[in-house]
């Protein structure tokens, strides 16, 4: 009994180990404790049932009667053989019982187990399995780097042939016109020996510095200065003049700074001022004369002439110089004689426009730029012209 005992303490002590339902356990250990203390019990009633038989059988005198010992004897067995059985079918009983519970348990355990199982091996698969997704990412990773890379490889690859692309159709490019180039000059060789001759022929033809006899836009070159286009006016008698100045009313606003009338502005079609650092190059080489035509609002027209014109340079402030007058208008410019070119006048109530050879401290000049119109002083009175021009030509020898 007490082996079958320890056999439950011992399958009693792994479910505990196991925490199945704790409370279920204890409720079964103390079964177990009620079941030992029966026990405990029986076996002492026992013990004494067997002390009393012996004490029983010796106090028995041989008088007695064997049947009556017999009877007692025999009431005696069978009440112990009714105890024992009674005790052992109880604990069968017992035992059985905490088989089936064990039983149970075990079942229970047995399920958890299981489910246990399950899980980690759910477990570890999902764990594996992330692994796997872990290194196939950077699998995946390392393959887009590769690619990249290589992408990266090709697009430099790319640039490096468009680039020679280029410079070959560059170098097609030059090639070819470098093979132009040795084609024309094969060309001008040829023509060589003809323009040899032609040369020998006649002597080489320099820009004129003047109109000569040119009417309309001719190219001049004076000393000095780069060649440029010029107004050239024919005349009657002698040579061409160099327009310098022209107005007529046509819209080109002579309300102009220093710098312009340095350099010149409008146009040769219909109003322009000429520019004095060009006057100042063309009068600089060689004696001008200067001619002016004046139309009134009357339609009356005069004109101006001086035997001398020239314009001083830049540092000089392309001053006036002027020869004598002849013609059937008046003296207008004499006032400006030796005069600095201005395009400022302070001193003056009303401000003239435009540039002048302002003489100072007086107002009511001659000013043919001015910018409303150009007025010529006419006896001490300025009369206001419909239409001006001023012309330039190289002193000629007739007059
Ligand atoms: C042209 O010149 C001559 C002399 O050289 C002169 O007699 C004549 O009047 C001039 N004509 C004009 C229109 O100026
Ligand atoms: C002034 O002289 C010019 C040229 O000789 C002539 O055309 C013009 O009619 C003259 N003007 C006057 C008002 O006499
Ligand atoms: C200017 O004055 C002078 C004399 O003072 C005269 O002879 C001439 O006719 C005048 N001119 C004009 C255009 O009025
Ligand atoms: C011009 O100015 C002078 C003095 O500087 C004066 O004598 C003359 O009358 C003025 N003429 C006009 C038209 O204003």
């Amino acid at each position: 009994m007490a082996k079958s005992f320890a056999v439950f303490l011992v399958l009693f002590l792994i479910l505990r180990s196991q925490t199945v339902n704790t409370k279920t356990l204890e409720a079964f250990l103390k079964d177990l404790e009620t079941y030992e203390r029966s026990i405990k019990s029986n076996e002492e009633e026992l013990n004494k049932l067997a002390i009393e038989l012996n004490a029983g059988m010796e106090s028995m005198d041989c008088t007695e009667t064997d049947k009556a010992m017999d009877s007692r004897l025999l009431e005696m067995k069978n009440q112990l053989a009714n105890s024992e059985y009674r005790w052992m079918n109880h604990i069968l009983e017992i035992e059985n019982k905490h088989k089936q519970q064990m039983a149970t348990y075990k079942t229970v355990l047995d399920n958890k187990n299981v489910a246990i199982e399950t899980f980690t091996k759910g477990l570890i698969d999902l764990k594996s399995k992330l692994q796997s997704q872990l290194s196939i990412n950077a699998d995946q990773l390392n393959k887009i780097q590769v690619k990249n890379n290589e992408i990266y490889q090709l697009k430099k690859q790319l640039d490096e042939m468009n680039a020679l692309k280029r410079q070959s159709t560059i170098n097609r490019q030059q090639l070819s016109d470098c093979q132009n180039k040795i084609f024309a000059i094969d060309k001008l060789k040829e023509q060589v020996p003809k323009v040899e001759s032609q040369l020998k022929s006649s002597t080489p033809k320099a820009l004129a510095s003047s109109c000569s006899s040119a009417n309309g836009i001719q190219l001049i070159q004076v000393e000095g200065a780069k060649a440029f286009h010029v107004l050239c006016k024919q005349s009657i008698n002698g040579s061409s003049w160099i327009v310098i100045q022209k107005r007529n009313h046509l819209g080109v606003s002579f309300e102009r700074n220093w710098n312009e009338y340095k350099t010149g502005f409008g146009r040769y079609q219909s109003e322009f001022f000429f520019g004095l650092e060009k006057i100042f190059f063309i009068t600089f080489t060689k004696q001008y004369e200067l001619y002016i035509e004046l139309t009134d609002y009357d339609n009356y027209m005069f004109y101006a002439y001086y035997d001398f014109f020239r314009v001083g340079s830049n540092v000089d402030g392309y001053r006036l110089y002027l020869g004598n007058y002849r013609g059937n208008a008046t003296d207008g410019m004499a006032s400006s004689r030796n005069q600095k070119f201005t395009t400022t006048r302070n001193l003056c109530v009303i401000k003239p426009s435009g540039g002048w050879w302002f003489p100072p401290y007086s107002c009511n000049e001659t000013n043919l730029n001015r910018g409303t119109s150009p007025v010529w002083s006419v006896n001490g009175s300025l009369r206001n012209m419909k239409a001006v021009s001023m012309m330039i030509r190289p002193k000629q020898s007739r007059h």
